[in-house]
């Protein structure tokens, strides 16, 4: 799946997954190996720009940064950090794609994809030729007179954003092999080898990315505007404080902290409860259509970190809830051990995007 636009020809020993988010830019780099990928390295940086534009911003989209400073990112990421490999994979975020489900009857993968072409125009809100289109099945069933069925997952990227991804790689000098949606990136990381079917929220600045996904595959996936930012804001709003320091404090001191008379929670949950509730409707919708249940949420992204975030989620949705855990996916030096556990919530996409390159 992804959209294969460019294809490397030959193998590569190491790949880099890059994953560009809103705020902060993430690259591992893992090697081929016997066992597990192993990880060569990695690196984040995190800008802080956005918060000085945060106070009179009305819609997040402004904390976006500017195409050509990611590729200034980009290169000082890649050139302080000493990544050795230029073969790149990248991930659109779920806010720059649209994807929709349908279910077809069950044919031929060449039937399929003659199908969907004609589909997709009913699914898709742009023009078809300015959208690059892509599918992948991911799930079969049999209706009650023994008709056989399939659930395709459809995805389509404005061609506009995939030539954006272009322009930033090339002008950081690295060689774009493949662009994929950040969800099936989080999920190839966070559940492979794991049968149990998982609602992964992805806290980001920007969005939450919401997916349903099973043995490293994306069955199902949604999204909401209301993420880490809109945390940042609510605080300044309420604290009357700049959104620098609103931040810091978020980080720190979390749902348990105090800021003023008030309990930051207290500013903070009504954000999160619109969070939770458009994961409830992700976990409706998808056990309407599927015949097995949600068994349990993996939070990823830096809001991840938010302190008592895991323990809010579990009583509001009464699931058991946790962390991502994406290194079991590689092997790793044990000098890193320490950093592992910090790290986890902010890797799950890079490391799924490197992944891929060996896939
Ligand atoms: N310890 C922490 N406690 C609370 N929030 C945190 C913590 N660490 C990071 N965050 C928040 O996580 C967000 C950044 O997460 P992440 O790096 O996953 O976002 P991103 O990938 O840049 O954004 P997006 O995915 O929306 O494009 C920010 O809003 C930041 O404030
Ligand atoms: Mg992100």
């Amino acid at each position: 799946m992804a959209i294969p636009f460019l294809k490397s020809l030959f193998p590569t020993k190491s790949f880099l997954g890059v994953d560009i988010g809103t705020t902060t830019i993430k690259i591992v780099e893992l090697k081929r190996s016997q066992g597990l990928p192993e990880l060569l390295n990695y690196g984040l940086l995190e800008s802080y720009g956005h918060l000085e534009r945060i106070n009179n911003a009305i819609q997040t989209s402004t904390l976006k940064l500017a195409d050509r400073e990611t590729t200034e990112f980009l290169k000082i990421l890649l050139k302080y950090g000493g990544f050795k490999s230029r073969e790149a994979v990248a991930s659109i975020p779920a806010f720059a794609s649209f994807t929709a489900m349908m279910e077809l009857p069950l044919m031929s993968e060449k039937e399929t994809s003659q199908a969907m072409q004609f589909q997709a125009k009913q699914y898709i809100p742009l023009p078809v030729s300015s959208v690059t289109i892509d599918w992948i099945k991911v799930d079969e069933r049999l209706d009650q007179k023994g008709n056989a069925f399939q659930k395709i997952l459809l995805v389509s990227v404005p061609n506009e954003q995939i030539q954006k991804y272009k322009t930033i790689f090339d002008g950081a000098g690295l060689n774009l092999t493949t662009l994929e949606i950040e969800g099936l990136s989080s999920a190839r990381s966070i559940t492979n080898r794991s049968d149990k079917t998982s609602l992964i929220v992805d806290i980001g600045a920007r969005s939450t990315g919401i997916s349903v996904a099973r043995n490293g595959l994306l069955k199902f996936s949604g999204q909401t505007d209301f993420a880490g930012g809109s945390l940042t804001q609510t605080l300044a709003t309420g604290l009357n404080i700049r959104a620098r320091r609103a931040e810091d404090l978020k980080k720190q001191r979390g749902l348990k902290g105090i800021g003023g008379e008030y309990e930051l929670s207290t500013l903070m949950l009504p954000i999160l409860d619109v969070i939770i509730n458009e994961v409830r409707r992700v976990r409706d919708d998808y056990e309407r259509g599927y015949t097995d249940k949600i068994q349990q949420v993996i939070l990823s992204g830096g809001g991840a970190n938010l302190l008592g975030v895991g323990e809010y989620f579990q009583g509001e949705l009464g699931l058991p809830t946790m962390k991502a855990g994406p290194f079991s996916q590689v092997s790793y030096s044990s000098e890193i051990e320490p950093l592992i556990s910090d790290l986890s919530s902010e890797f799950p996409v890079a490391i799924g995007l490197a992944m891929r390159g060996f896939q």
